[in-house]
């Protein structure tokens, strides 16, 4: 059963904004940089488990038209009501309701982690890609570093547990986050699940939130 996100759907935005220090925003960022960059011409993107619509309005306001598509209604209210001229579709992302080949590029920002068949959700991603198109996910991960773990230990299994506790009255959703951040396959071990296509992938933070940038091969 994948986690349902409308029971912290109203105070979603607020703990992520204080979780992450405000940086959440800035990897939502990069992550439109690289869908938008100059060799590639994108118009209509994807954002899978668009959630609260973060992702999709830093598309829309790079001239994207952008379908954004969720399992939570209450996460899509909200970002309905963030960037109201989306068109939004409350769909599983490992049953995507779109034809082969119809985007130039399809974002997912914190979302593959939940999908209960991860590998069934990316083919599903690519099978919708165009060929020549750009694939840019974005996960949290837990630090190579093992000067860094510690610290990060101490923050994911104990600070963020409290502050969901205090402010999204749940600290079982904020028990989730970190435990499936911990068993989620990160760098190489993700990519390997992409098979074949041309892909890399970027550490911020310390490698707690990573980007994995994935070419599909242009026709021939
Ligand atoms: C951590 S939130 C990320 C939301 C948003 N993309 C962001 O940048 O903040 C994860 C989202 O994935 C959605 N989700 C989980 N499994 C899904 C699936 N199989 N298909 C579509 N959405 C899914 C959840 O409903 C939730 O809104």
């Amino acid at each position: 059963m994948p986690y349902d996100f409308d029971k912290i759907a109203r105070t979603y935005d607020r703990l992520n904004r204080m979780m992450t220090l405000g940086l959440d925003r800035r990897w939502r960022k990069r992550a439109v940089s690289a869908v938008k960059s100059e060799k590639l011409k994108v118009k209509s993107v994807l954002d899978v488990a668009c959630g609260t619509g973060d992702m999709v309005r830093e598309l829309q306001k790079h001239g994207c038209h952008v379908t954004g598509v969720d399992l939570s209604e209450e996460m899509l209210i909200i970002a309905k009501s963030k960037a109201p001229t989306v068109t939004y579709m409350i769909a599983d992302a490992e049953h995507l309701p779109f034809e082969n080949d119809c985007f130039d590029a399809v974002t997912c920002a914190f979302g593959v982690r939940n999908f209960v068949h991860l590998e069934q959700g990316l083919s599903e991603m690519l099978r919708v890609l165009k060929p020549g198109g750009r694939m840019v996910i974005l996960e949290l991960s837990t630090p190579d570093s093992p000067l860094i773990r510690p610290f990060y230990n101490l923050y994911a299994k104990h600070i963020i547990p409290w502050l969901g506790s205090r402010i999204a009255g749940n600290r079982e959703a904020y028990t989730y986050l970190p435990e499936s951040i911990e068993r989620f396959p990160k760098g190489e071990a993700f990519l390997g699940l992409l098979g074949d296509p041309v892909a890399e992938h970027t550490k911020y933070c310390f490698g707690v939130c990573r980007m994995y940038v994935i070419n599909k091969e242009a026709a021939r």
